[in-house]
Order: structure tokens, then C-alpha cells, then sequence
């Protein structure tokens, strides 16, 4: 996180709140994300994508974070929100986003969930497929907004479950389809074609690669806006290397000027590149075992923490009241879920842990409360936004009673 510092003790501070009285207050598992630092990275994009192409819209991809704190915040710093299912329109509805404000994306919309989205009328809908057109046809009742999805042909260079732009991808239609999609939507007085989505993947650290897609999209023929999704990569580890969001932003704009129409809208989508580094997740240490290897268990894992066993992604973890220390040993930082892929950092370089240490993980704010689970009847772990030396719940930790109302039967009444 941008506001993170280590007092003279070893102990480490996130937005002026030390971790210890974070994991006191709060408990752990614990998110933590920096305020200050989410909402300067969301500047970054909607200040740099708006000097370089002014008719321009940046959109977050909540499926990154979607906790109702941070829809408030992005709807707060002018974003618009990218939302893929009735749920994360529920949650962005209950931030108080302006349906206005809200994109509707996902290969799979059910008749229901489009009912929910055209009665709360969202801007654009991101139609997929010829099914979804179909449903369109049997629901409209007004003028909509829609884009539709294409696929570029272009193989994103990313862990293979994040790559979503090559030609068997499950998401959109290949080019010759696209273009019957659109003669289909031209042809049906309530459906107001605007132009054409795309997205190639996540994790992505070629910007190269969105020029590309860029180009690609402009052979589906001129109109009024282009939506060139997300994914722009970020920096994980000490070795890893990210490029700036102005270095994307370059990237898209110098293709769309060569490419696109001047009078063209255009959207971008970012979730994790706004997200990861905002946030970090505080463990306690609850085992240190020493086999053939080191291990240090803590008190989370796989159930809030993903992304490891996922896509293989690799985090940076440090000792958060021991910062200060000569860090002496490789261990594997393991969590508590019954998986051996639930690996957190495989080779951490730390002090000797103890029963008791605080472990933070970094770059975490991405993906990783989205893909929380009760794995082993683990509860899911509160969010906290720090700022400025004060610390605020958004969103609370799961009990013991939330698990058992979800998983127990009904009670029929
Ligand atoms: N737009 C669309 C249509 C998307 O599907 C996504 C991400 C984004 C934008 C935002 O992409 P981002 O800027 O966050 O890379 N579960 C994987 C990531 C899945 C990404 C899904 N789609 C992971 O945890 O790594």
C-alpha cells in the first residue's frame, strides 16, 4: 500500500493504524485496505485516460472487490462500475450507485437477472451471445443501451485461467458472428447498438498486447464507443517489474488514434490494477513446524486467499511486528485449509516466526475477498478501510450463525 510505514519497534502501520491494533480490534483473518491509496490510483486512471482522449469512461471491475464500501468510494471518485451478475447489482444498488453509472456484463445472464436489470435501469448492457439477444427480444420494453462482446483473437501472455481474448474463448463471438449479432440489433427498434466490448484477460504486463487488441477491435467496423475491458498486470513480488497505468493508458490511446474513430467513446475496465496493491491480508501465526522444510501455518489460507492455488500467483509476506529483524529464514507459508496447494508464499524469507507473530501479505487486494469461501467451515474474514491513523469496518467478518443459517435446512414454517 502507498501508506504504509514501520515505526522504530519493527512494527508496521497502514494508513497510521499499526497492524497490532488492527489484529486486536479486528481480529484476523483480516483485509485491510489503504483509503488514500485506492482512491489516488483511481485518479490515476480517471485523470490520465481523460487528458489523453477526452470522451472517455473508466469503469471498475467489481468482481475485483466487491465489497459495498468500495462501490461507494468508486462511485465517489466518478467511476463507473462493471457488474456481472444480479449480484453484484444488488450490491452495487445498495452502495447507492446510480443505475446510470452501472455496465452489465457476463456470458450467461438469465431471463431474471436482465428482468432486475432493465426494471433498475442500468446504462448498457454487454450482450454476449445470440441466446442473450433472444432473452432481449422477449424482455425489452423500452430503448436499451448495448454493446456487444467480440473476440480479438488475441492471446493474452497471462496463466491460462486469465486469458479470455483468444479464439476459443467462452467469452463473446468470433468476428463473422459479431457482425450478425449487429445486424440483428440495428434491425430491433428498442435495442440501441453503441459499439463493441472486448476484454483479454487479466495479470496482463505487456502493454503491447491492449494496442493489439485495440486494432483488433476496430475491424468489427466503425461506431460510437469501444470498451476494451481490463487487466492491465500488477507488481506482486520484489522481482516482479508492472507497468504504469500511463504506460497502459499510452498503450490504448496511441492504438485508438491510429485506429478508432476521433469521435469515438471509449471505456476501460480495471479491477485488480486498481485494487491489489490497496490491499493486504494480517494472519496470525498459529504453527511453526519444522519437518524437512519450515512451516508456518497461520489462521487463513486457500478459503480467503485463492489466488496461490488458482492461478499460481506468487506474494511477498513479512513479519508485521518484526519487520526490522534480518530476515533469516526460507520457510512455506502455509495456511490451514485441507489442500497441500494451499500454499500462500512457497519460500517466504523471514525471522524465525513464533506462535502468536502477526504475517501480512501484500498485493492482496484483488480477487481475494471475491473468492472467499467457507472451505473447512472457514468464516469469511472482515474488510477494513484504514486512513489518516483510523480504521472503519466494510464489511464484517462471518460467525459461526451465518454459517449454520446458510448451510442448515430450511425451517419450514
Ligand atoms: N472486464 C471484464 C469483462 C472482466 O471479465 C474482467 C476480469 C475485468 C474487466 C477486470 O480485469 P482486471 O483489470 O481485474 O484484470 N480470478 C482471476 C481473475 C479473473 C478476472 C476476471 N475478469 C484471478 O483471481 O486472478
Amino acid at each position: 500500500p502507498e501508506e504504509a510505514a514501520v515505526d522504530e519497534a519493527g512494527v508496521l502501520h497502514l494508513g497510521g493504524v499499526s497492524v497490532t491494533e488492527l489484529a486486536e480490534r479486528f481480529g484476523t483473518p483480516l483485509y485491510v485496505y489503504d483509503e488514500a491509496g485506492l482512491r489516488r490510483q483511481i485518479r490515476r486512471f480517471v485523470d490520465g485516460l481523460s487528458a489523453r482522449w477526452p470522451n472517455s469512461e473508466v469503469l471498475f471491475a467489481s468482481k475485483s472487490f466487491p465489497a459495498v464500501g468500495m462501490y461507494q468510494l468508486a462511485a465517489e471518485e466518478g467511476l463507473s462500475v462493471d457488474i456481472a451478475g444480479g449480484g453484484e447489482l444488488q450490491l452495487a444498488l445498495a452502495a447507492g450507485v446510480s443505475p446510470a453509472k452501472l455496465h452489465f456484463h457476463g456470458n450467461a445472464k438469465s431471463d431474471a437477472e436482465l428482468r432486475m436489470a432493465l426494471e433498475a435501469g442500468i446504462d448498457t448492457i454487454i450482450v454476449d451471445n445470440d441466446d442473450e439477444l433472444d432473452r432481449l427480444e422477449r424482455l425489452l420494453e423500452r430503448p436499451q443501451k448495448l454493446l456487444l462482446r467480440v473476440i480479438p483473437g488475441v492471446e493474452a501472455k497471462t496463466h491460462a485461467s486469465q486469458a479470455t481474448g483468444g479464439d476459443d474463448s467462452k467469452f463473446g463471438l468470433p468476428m463473422d458472428q459479431a457482425l450478425a449479432a449487429i445486424e440483428r440489433m440495428r434491425a430491433h427498434p428498442l435495442m440501441e447498438f453503441e459499439g463493441v466490448h472486448l476484454h483479454i484477460g487479466s495479470q496482463i504486463l505487456d502493454v503491447e498486447q491492449f494496442g493489439e487488441a485495440v486494432e483488433k477491435i476496430s475491424t468489427a467496423g466503425e461506431f460510437p464507443m469501444y470498451d476494451v475491458g481490463g487487466g492491465l498486470g500488477v507488481k506482486y513480488t520484489y522481482a516482479d517489474d508492472a507497468p504504469s497505468v500511463d504506460a497502459y493508458l499510452d498503450a490504448i490511446v496511441s492504438a485508438a488514434r491510429e485506429h478508432l474513430p476521433a469521435d469515438a467513446r471509449i471505456m476501460i475496465e480495471p479491477g485488480r490494477s486498481i485494487v491489489a496493491r490497496a490491499g493486504v491480508t494480517l494472519y496470525r501465526v498459529t504453527t511453526v513446524k519444522h519437518t524437512g522444510r519450515t512451516f508456518v501455518a497461520v489462521d487463513g489460507g486457500l478459503a480467503d486467499q485463492m489466488d496461490a492455488a488458482l492461478t499460481g500467483q506468487r506474494f511477498e509476506a513479512l513479519l508485521a511486528e518484526r519487520v526490522l529483524e534480518p530476515w533469516t529464514e526460507s520457510v512455506q507459508l502455509v495456511g490451514r485449509q485441507c489442500e497441500s496447494g494451499d500454499l500462500i508464499v512457497d519460500g517466504a524469507t523471514l525471522p524465525a516466526a513464533k506462535v502468536g507473530d502477526l504475517a501480512v501479505v501484500g498485493t492482496t487486494g484483488a480477487y481475494g475477498y471475491t473468492l472467499a469461501n467457507n472451505y473447512n467451515g472457514a468464516l469469511k474474514p472482515a474488510v477494513v478501510f484504514v486512513q489518516d491513523g483510523s480504521a472503519r469496518v466494510v464489511a464484517r467478518r462471518e460467525t459461526y450463525e451465518d454459517l449454520l443459517r446458510t448451510h442448515a435446512p430450511a425451517i419450514e414454517g
